[in-house]
Formats: structure tokens, C-alpha cells, sequence
């Protein structure tokens, strides 16, 4: 019978040769710093108060049938007068930082010149309220909020925005420096901005351009970045640090040998050329160039130093793999996930939690990045309230806890990881998937506003106190 079978087991000699193994603590850092993450758009609503301009996002989300449900951020979690009940949901988490971003038209109404004092005004609250509580403001410039006015005058396509930017981005960080900020990041994932912006059109402005336009414009982002750097610096003081949050293609090998290995480490480079690759070497790839022939951006040698400019930390977005192979012609092939594979709710969301071991570790290694930071990671899923009012959301407590034992073990092997923002803070405005996909470790009800914890913030609280994988 079983039970007999188990006491034989039990007693009998092992079958298998006694080995004894580390016990792993999946132990972070005694400085590792949690956090979360949130963008304005996503958040604050309050689209037309206290003399706030129109952004592109507000343009595109009015356009009736552009997003589903018709779903915009006039209202969103209404964050810009509930950030005081929201500031103590992050201390129920127990985290350490809060990653939120300015809104371009709310601090400068035409994108240049004139700047809203109320607008500024209502971040030195929200930053006012978050050291109150203990927690450190890390703070986006550009979360993809661009004035409407500038994309009249060609939004990316337009050198000038970069200049733009670095302005906007002189006067905002000289204000959060006052009232304390210490960490900046300049822009929020490049590729997303400008490819889904102005290449496939599913966010705003909503252009489909082609490669030469593309290319060129892909240019003015980065440069918008390395201005904006020197912008921030000349105006916060010397131990403020400063830099970005990108979403490198996070190559992975598909195989953890030595070849696949090889070709994930040229494909991080390479996938990345226009972006990450262009900032952290102040150039772009050859193969990059010549892959683009006559389609090639049109640069200065002072355009590439200011976007090769040393930044302080590098922050990562990473949700899902790009799984690679070797090839004999380009180092490195991609390798297509069929519909089988696993995902989250949203479509592109991949789950290959080893993606979150292998950023880090590549970033450090190609270009000797001393101080990266996790700047997200998350998944949406099909959150309900069950009938005791509860969300129990194991499939994002799975996935946040894969990922991060990948983080921990990429801290282990000597990744200089210093902290991890989940994106996101709470349910919000998904961008053009409008609020049918929530990321949130706290849920949203959108009609009444009412925040209920999800079982993975109970899981991430833990997480945090413990300061390990649970
Ligand atoms: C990246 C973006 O920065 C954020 O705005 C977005 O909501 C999440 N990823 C999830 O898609």
C-alpha cells in the first residue's frame, strides 16, 4: 500500500550519491533598494488643472476609436490629489524609493519657454510627501508626455526637440534639486517612444515613417538624452545622480554554453545599436551603419560626445527575452517565440525570467557599468476581485518571484545591481491597451478610486522586509 511504499522509501538505502550543496539564501544586498514605479500620464489625470498644456497623449487618447474603450488619462488614478493616500500605500509596502515622472506640459504648458509654477509646484508636494515618509524620489524627465505644441513643429522628427527637452529638463531638475531630488533619469525606454510612436503607430503621435526617417529620428532621441544629461548636471548639485531608464532588447541565450552565450553578448550590442549601444560608446555599431547604407542618420562628432557622456547609472526596463542564437554571418540570429510560449495578459509579454539575470550582467560586462538599477519589471495579468474582495493574483507573485531569483543570481555572480522598481505601484493607464491590462501590485477600481492591495503586494512586502526571494 502508499504508506508502506513511503516507509520503504523512508528507510531504504539512498539510490542516489549524497550531495551536498550550498543552500542557496537568495539573499540581496544589506543596500539593495526596492521600490516602485509610476508615469504621470498613467497616473495623475488632473489632465486640465492648474494650467497644464495638452500632450500628445492627450491628443491621440480624445481620438474616439484609437484606444480601446475609448479609455484616456483625464482622470487616471488620480494621483495628483490622491498622491497623499497613495504615498502611504508605499509605506504599507515598505519600499524604499519611488520612481514617478514630471510632466513635461504640466511644467511647461508650450514646451518651451514660460514655465507653470503650479505646475512645478505640484511635484515639490508629492516630493515633500515622499521624504516625509522615508522614501527617495527617483524622477523621470521624459515619460513620453510631449507637449502638443512641439509635435505640431515635428515632435521627434525635429532636432529641435532635443534642444527642447534639455531646457525643460534644466528648469525641472534645478526645482526637484531643491526641494531634494537626488536621482534623475532623463528619458524612459527610447525604443518604446520612438518606434511605437512614429514607426508602427500604436502610440502617440500615431506615424508610421519610414526606415531613413526613422533612423534620423532614433538620432534625435538619444541626443536628446546626452543634452538633457549635461542640462541636469549643470543644474543639481555634484552628488545628485543622474541617468536614464532604457529597455534594451534583453538578448538571452537560449543555451547557457559557451557559443550561445557569445552570440546573446553581441546580440545585446547590436540590438541595441540606435539606443543604449549609441549612449554608453558615444557611437554606432558598424554593423548598425552599414546595415543602413544610405538610410543612415546624418551626425557630429559633438552630437556623439554629448550622447556618449558618461551617466552615473544605468537603468533597465526588462519584461521579457529576445532569445538568441549564434550565426555565422551577423555573430548573433534572433530566435521567434511561437504562439505556445508563455506569456502574461499583455501580448508582448514574454515570460523568461532569466532575461532579468542576463541585462544586468551584459550591461556590466560589454561596457564596465559600475551601478545599474532595475528602473522595472512586472507583468499584467487578468486581475478580478473574488468574493471576498480580494485579488489573489498568483500568476504575478510567479513571475515577480522568478524573475527576481534571476536578479539575485545575477547579484551573486557580481552584476552591480543597487535596486528594483516594480512597475508598477498600482493598476493604471496601460497606454494604448487603456486600462484592459493592469500591472498593478494594488488594485484600481476605476469608478470609485478605491486602491485594494493585491496578494502580490502582500508578496513583494515581504519581499522587501526580508530582503530576499520568498
Ligand atoms: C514600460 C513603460 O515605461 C511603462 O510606461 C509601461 O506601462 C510598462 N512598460 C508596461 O507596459
Amino acid at each position: 500500500c502508499g504508506c508502506c511504499a513511503r516507509q520503504a522509501v523512508a528507510s531504504g538505502p539512498s539510490r542516489f550519491p549524497q550531495t551536498h550543496f550550498a543552500p542557496s539564501s537568495q539573499q540581496f544586498p544589506s543596500e539593495f533598494l526596492w521600490g516602485t514605479a509610476t508615469a504621470s500620464y498613467q497616473v495623475e489625470g488632473a489632465w486640465n488643472v492648474d494650467g497644464r498644456g495638452v500632450s500628445i497623449w492627450d491628443t491621440f487618447s480624445h481620438k474616439p476609436g484609437q484606444i480601446p474603450n475609448n479609455d484616456n488619462g483625464d482622470i487616471a488614478d488620480d494621483e495628483f490629489h490622491r498622491y497623499k493616500s497613495d504615498i502611504a500605500m508605499l509605506r504599507e509596502l515598505g519600499v524604499k524609493a519611488y520612481r514617478f515622472s514630471v510632466s513635461w506640459p504640466r511644467v511647461m504648458p508650450n514646451g518651451t519657454g514660460a514655465v507653470n509654477q503650479k505646475g512645478l509646484d505640484y511635484y515639490k508636494r508629492l516630493v515633500a510627501a515622499l521624504h516625509e515618509a522615508g522614501i527617495e524620489p527617483y524622477c523621470t524627465l521624459y515619460h513620453w508626455d510631449l507637449p502638443q505644441v512641439l509635435q505640431d513643429k515635428g515632435g521627434w522628427q525635429n532636432r529641435d526637440t532635443a534642444e527642447h527637452l534639455a531646457a525643460y529638463a534644466a528648469v525641472t531638475s534645478r526645482a526637484m534639486a531643491d526641494a531634494g531630488v537626488h536621482r534623475f533619469m532623463t528619458v524612459n525606454e527610447l525604443r518604446t517612444f520612438t518606434e511605437n510612436g512614429y514607426k508602427t503607430g500604436t502610440h502617440a503621435p500615431g506615424l508610421k515613417l519610414d526606415r531613413k526617417a526613422m533612423a534620423q529620428l532614433n538620432h534625435y532621441a538619444v541626443l536628446g538624452h546626452g543634452l538633457s544629461l549635461a542640462a541636469v548636471r549643470a543644474n543639481v548639485p555634484h552628488d545628485a545622480l543622474v541617468g536614464l531608464a532604457d529597455n534594451p532588447n534583453a538578448a538571452t541565450p537560449v543555451i547557457n554554453d559557451a557559443e550561445h552565450i557569445e552570440a546573446a553578448r553581441i546580440g545585446f550590442r547590436e540590438e541595441n545599436a540606435q539606443y543604449l549601444t549609441a549612449i554608453m560608446e558615444g557611437r554606432y555599431t558598424d554593423l548598425y551603419l552599414r546595415k543602413l547604407g544610405a538610410d543612415a542618420p546624418h551626425f557630429t562628432d559633438a552630437e556623439m560626445k554629448a550622447i556618449g557622456a558618461p551617466v552615473d547609472f544605468v537603468g533597465l526596463n526588462i519584461y521579457q527575452p529576445t532569445y538568441v542564437t549564434p550565426d555565422a554571418a551577423s555573430g548573433y540570429k534572433v530566435i521567434p517565440q511561437g504562439p505556445t510560449f508563455p506569456r502574461m495578459l499583455s501580448p508582448w509579454l514574454t515570460i523568461g525570467p532569466e532575461c532579468l539575470y542576463w541585462a544586468p550582467t551584459f550591461t556590466a560586462q560589454i561596457w564596465g557599468v559600475k551601478s545599474i538599477y532595475i528602473t522595472e519589471n512586472g507583468a499584467s495579468a487578468e486581475d478580478r476581485l473574488d468574493a471576498s474582495g480580494q485579488v489573489m493574483d498568483v500568476d504575478r507573485v510567479m513571475y515577480i518571484r522568478n524573475y527576481l531569483s534571476q536578479l539575485q543570481r545575477a547579484i551573486a555572480d557580481g552584476a552591480p545591481v543597487r535596486g528594483y522598481f516594480v512597475w508598477s505601484l498600482m493598476d493604471n493607464y496601460e497606454w494604448n491597451d487603456g486600462y484592459s491590462k493592469r500591472f498593478g501590485l494594488v488594485y484600481v477600481d476605476f469608478a470609485t478610486q478605491k486602491r485594494i492591495p493585491k496578494l502580490s503586494a502582500r508578496f513583494y512586502r515581504s519581499v522587501v522586509k526580508e530582503n530576499r526571494v520568498i
